[in-house]
């Protein structure tokens, strides 16, 4: 397929990044030249992207992963010993530019933390012997990919009748049996599933893919959203490195019923190392006619895919920012004019669902929509990929059907003394162990309409300071926005001071009062799903935990330091004034 030169911009900066660990003004310079910009546009997608850099990063770039569960696995303590060991310190080089050394947010990897990359390639289960032996062979220039850790699956539970999503799959057979049903028919089967996203938001898959295919417009696309940028959410790491097959088999599906000729897998750069899998499964299913002309046999269906990189921005799960993105641009979200099924990827009519979404959907044509319907329960038909990780003894992937209590997750995952459990990571919502009996089903926990919910669940014990807990989420927010709109740009920082004053016991009522007008202010008026969703947490904490809150407050607090009164404090002065 002929893109815009324009889309090319990610690859052409990962390039660049990846040879000598930075871009240099020459070839800022450059690129302007090459792509018909200005230096200054160059420079503000670079900018955008964590992963790209203005300056050396070292002949070992090291991102060390600090989400809240690799701090109370021992983040610190690998910090600590990195800096020893390469000399260096965060946020910079060592002086020979060896080791650079970063700080990022969640790498998808909390089911096996601490963790860290270098150079894009994943280590886990890290500790202070580890790191030592780790930079004493980089110092004597061993391959990093030979040192490095394949991140295990550790997927733990499946329903009584056998795994859905993990199964195995022979790739064209359910292309061939879509071919057979006809477009109507693929819909229909959907509809009947009540398939919904899996990204977060559980909007009806079928409605979204008969929007496209209604659309006057050629070409259309299909996108995945493979960004998984939700710290504690790992379940599409896990089905790409097992079953990419039944993704790719996913797109087909959609590009099928959608009249679409080219998909493209947004991968989050984090993930970078599995792009090769990626690659591979691809190459394959063009080799097996299933790819490409007339693929799988279907005369008229021409139908190829891409893997696009990503390159270190949370913002850009945001399906418009990724779209932004794909398209060679800062991931800002667009002003929501249009749906992507209208005007997405190039202005086209384009379909964005989730990794696991078009995992879904392959497995409904296989299976058919009567089968799929038997397991979980009325309203919430099928099964649901959960990622567990934080206090338990078994984190990992837990394939559930609809309609688990959260009492019986937390005895598979053999929690240890939960308190506080963080459904669908930061910017979802939290329950207090009092609510265990509550199911995780459409109709319950996962998929309320105020909520993007992938399907994490971190569970935090009672020795866990919540506060940190909260402050750790609203860093991330903070780092995370893209500061295009104000309520997100500063309710951000603001509700991170007042945390701050939360956790140094400093802080009064009112201040609680605040962080909850905050939150609704950025609820209400913020662009995109980021500040609209960023103080979920810190809101549901403050009602679910409201006597852990009010222990916070200063002590000594006894009504006179509420606010500083200027009005008040001169009122008696006003018989003075000329
Ligand atoms: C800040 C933000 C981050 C998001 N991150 C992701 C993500 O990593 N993966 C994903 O599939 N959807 C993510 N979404 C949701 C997407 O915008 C979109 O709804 C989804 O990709 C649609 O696919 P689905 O219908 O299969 O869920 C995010 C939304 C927001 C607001
Ligand atoms: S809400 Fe935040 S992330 Fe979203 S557009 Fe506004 S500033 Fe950017």
């Amino acid at each position: 397929m002929n893109e815009p030169l324009r889309t090319q911009m990610m690859d052409r900066l990962w390039e660049l990044q990846l040879s000598h660990g930075y871009i240099n003004d020459e070839e800022v310079s450059n690129l302007a030249e090459e792509f018909n910009l200005s230096g200054i546009e160059v420079e503000g997608v670079i900018s955008f992207y964590h992963f790209f850099h203005r300056k050396p990063t070292g002949k070992y770039t090291i991102y060390l992963n600090n989400s809240i569960v690799a701090d109370h696995k021992g983040f610190n303590r690998i910090k600590d010993t990195l800096e020893r060991e390469t000399g260096a310190t965060f946020g910079s080089t060592d002086r020979t530019g060896t080791f650079g050394l970063f700080l990022t947010p969640c790498i998808g990897l909390s089911d096996q933390e601490p963790s860290a990359l270098i150079n894009f390639q994943p280590f886990t289960n890290l500790n202070a012997i580890k790191i030592k032996d780790l930079i004493s062979n980089l110092k004597r220039s061993i391959d990093v990919e030979s040192l490095c850790d394949w991140p295990a699956d550790n997927i733990r539970y499946a329903p009584p009748g056998g795994t859905v999503f993990f199964r195995d799959f022979i790739p064209g057979t359910v292309l061939k049996k879509a071919a057979k049903m006809g477009t109507d028919g693929v819909i229909e089967e959907l509809k009947n599933a009540e398939l919904s996203g899996r990204g977060g938001a559980y909007y009806p898959t079928w409605k979204k893919w008969v929007a496209a295919k209604n659309q006057p417009a050629h070409p259309r696309y299909v996108v995945c959203n493979a960004d998984e940028g939700e710290p504690g959410t790992f379940k599409d790491r896990v089905l790409m490195n097992t079953k990419p097959e039944t993704l790719i088999e996913g797109m087909l599906l959609c590009g099928y019923t959608i009249g679409a000729n080219f998909g493209i897998i947004y991968l989050r750069g984090e993930y970078r190392w599995l792009k090769p899998k990626l690659d591979n499964a691809i190459e394959a299913y063009r080799k097996a006619g299933l790819l490409g002309k007339i693929s799988g046999g279907i005369q008229g269906f021409d139908f190829d895919i891409r893997v696009q990189m990503g390159a270190g921005s949370y913002v850009c799960g945001e399906e418009t920012a990724l779209l932004e993105s794909l398209e060679g641009k800062r991931g800002e979200p667009r002003t929501k004019w249009f749906f992507p099924v209208e005007k997405g990827y190039l202005q086209q009519p384009t379909v964005i669902n989730n990794v696991e979404t078009f995992c879904a959907a392959t497995r409904i044509i296989e299976m058919g929509s009567e089968a799929w319907s038997q397991l979980g329960i009325p309203g919430s038909p099928g099964v649901k990929l959960l990622s567990v990780s934080g206090d338990c003894r078994l984190p990992g992937i837990y394939e559930i059907e609809w309609g688990m209590t959260v009492a019986e997750l937390l005895e598979l995952c053999e929690a240890e003394d939960p308190f506080y459990i963080q459904i669908s990571g930061p910017s979802g919502e939290c329950i207090s162990i009092k609510d265990k009996y509550r199911r995780i089903s459409m109709l319950d926990l996962l998929a309320r309409k105020d909520i993007r919910s992938g399907g994490s669940i971190m569970i935090f014990n009672k020795q866990r300071d919540l506060v940190k807990v909260l402050l750790n989420f609203s860093e991330f927010f903070k780092t995370e926005s893209c500061g295009i709109c104000t309520p997100c740009r500063a309710g951000n920082f603001i509700i991170q001071r007042k945390l701050e004053r939360l956790d140094n016991g400093l802080a009064n009522p009112q201040d609680l009062e605040d962080l909850k007008n905050w939150g609704m202010i950025m609820k209400n008026t913020s662009r995109c799903g980021l500040g609209k969703t960023a103080t979920n947490s810190l809101i549901y904490a403050m009602d679910k935990f409201r006597d852990y809150f009010n222990s916070k407050l200063d002590k000594e607090y006894n009504g006179l330091n509420l606010k500083f009164d200027m009005e008040a404090a001169t009122e008696q002065y006003e018989q003075y004034k000329i």
